[in-house]
């Protein structure tokens, strides 16, 4: 696929340094004026005590600062406790924070309720004063499969036996898939079983490796989440094997595309979106170099440009995840496109949080 013009959008998109980010106050009114958005994924760490305990040291750090939004995405279990804390009275009165800190959930189910045994719905996220959602985030897209051990299952199940057996109830019914039936005819036919074995094995390397939240489940949590008012911060990203094989473009192209499908201009100008090369997110990785986050911010800007116009495209929020640190936060935000991050690891200590949310005013 050919890449639209990266250069674009540049000349409705205002040009900034990190040391100007934080005079946006100042500039309030001016069309495009964009607040950046700094974000902590706390993931699976983190008592809802020492949540709150984390959080009260990084706004005592960031009291001055009122010019970026701050997120904040504890775990399920610390959302309750850490939303009575931020609350904005509260924030008023012991920080004079205005209304820049937010609480976002980490992931949430597209059903409102029902059978649905370990998962938490958007009306339940909202309820709790919830005010954004991270969707499609990539230990969800890409690495549940090696956790949950998807794969073994369905390798165990490829038997010739157990292929008969479905065979047998399928051609029993009404408008059975042709093709399925004579794909089982051939597999379970006695000379196959060698083949069996190799397509179960696999397929259950795959599964393992691959199998997470897809791209249509992610869309239906979107409108899920819209829906009950909550705001969305979209992740996407490519993994090594795509980069590799120089599939970054196509592979985002379709993410993104599949999960926009169902967000009027409206929702979308209020959506956030973050780029997160999978091989770029984690202990021991490396960041996306600087070229590579600007050159995919830009055609991510390009494709929401194609798909709701200037206006949004130039408004709307794009952040970058992967290896956000202190020390290359403000070469980061000096990116023309870039308007913020989502911070995994860094977000869990109090000092390396908070001189990312105040980047380029420690300099
Ligand atoms: P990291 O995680 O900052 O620890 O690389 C980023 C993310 O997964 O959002």
């Amino acid at each position: 696929m050919k890449t639209a013009n990266p250069k674009a959008y540049r000349n409705y998109f205002r040009q900034r340094t990190a040391n100007q980010w934080h005079k946006i106050e100042a500039e309030a009114g001016i069309p495009g004026a964009i607040r950046p958005f700094l974000a902590g994924n706390w993931k699976m760490n983190m008592i809802p005590r020492s949540g709150v305990a984390l959080t009260a040291r990084i706004l005592d750090i960031c009291r001055d600062i009122k010019d970026v939004d701050i997120g904040l995405a504890p775990p399920f279990t610390g959302l309750s406790t850490l939303a009575d804390y931020i609350k904005p009275d509260f924030l008023r009165t012991e920080y004079g924070l205005g209304r820049n800190v937010f609480l976002l959930a980490q992931d949430t189910f597209f059903e409102s309720k029902g059978a649905f045994t370990g998962e938490i719905s958007p009306e339940m996220l909202a309820a709790i004063g919830v005010d954004r959602v991270i969707i499609g985030h990539s230990d969800r897209r890409a690495n549940l499969g090696k956790y949950y051990g998807f794969g073994s299952s369905v390798a165990r199940r490829l038997t010739g036996g157990f292929l008969s057996s479905q065979l047998k109830k399928l051609k029993e019914k009404d408008g059975a898939d042709a093709q399925v039936i004579a794909a089982l005819e051939h597999l379970s036919a006695k000379g196959n079983q060698d083949i069996l074995a190799g397509l179960a094995r696999f397929l259950e390397e795959e599964l393992r490796e691959r199998a997470g939240e897809s791209d249509e489940a992610i869309q239906l949590k979107i409108r899920a989440a819209l829906a009950q008012g909550l705001q969305v911060i979209l992740c996407c990203g490519e993994n090594r094997e795509a980069r590799d094989a120089n599939e970054t473009f196509n592979l985002l192209d379709r993410q993104l595309r599949m999960a926009l499908e169902v967000v009027s201009p409206r929702a979308v100008s209020e959506m956030i979106i973050a780029y997160e090369p999978v091989w770029a997110i984690g202990e021991g990785a490396k960041p996306a170099t600087l070229e590579q986050i600007s050159e995919v911010h830009d055609f991510i800007r390009n494709l929401i440009m194609d798909l709701y116009g200037e206006q949004i495209a130039s408004s709307i929020r794009i952040l970058y995840g992967g290896n956000v640190k202190p020390d290359n936060i403000v070469d980061i935000m000096n990116i023309a496109g870039v308007d913020g991050a989502l911070v995994g690891g860094a977000s869990l200590k109090a000092n390396d949080f908070a001189s990312i949310i105040r980047f380029g005013l420690n300099t």
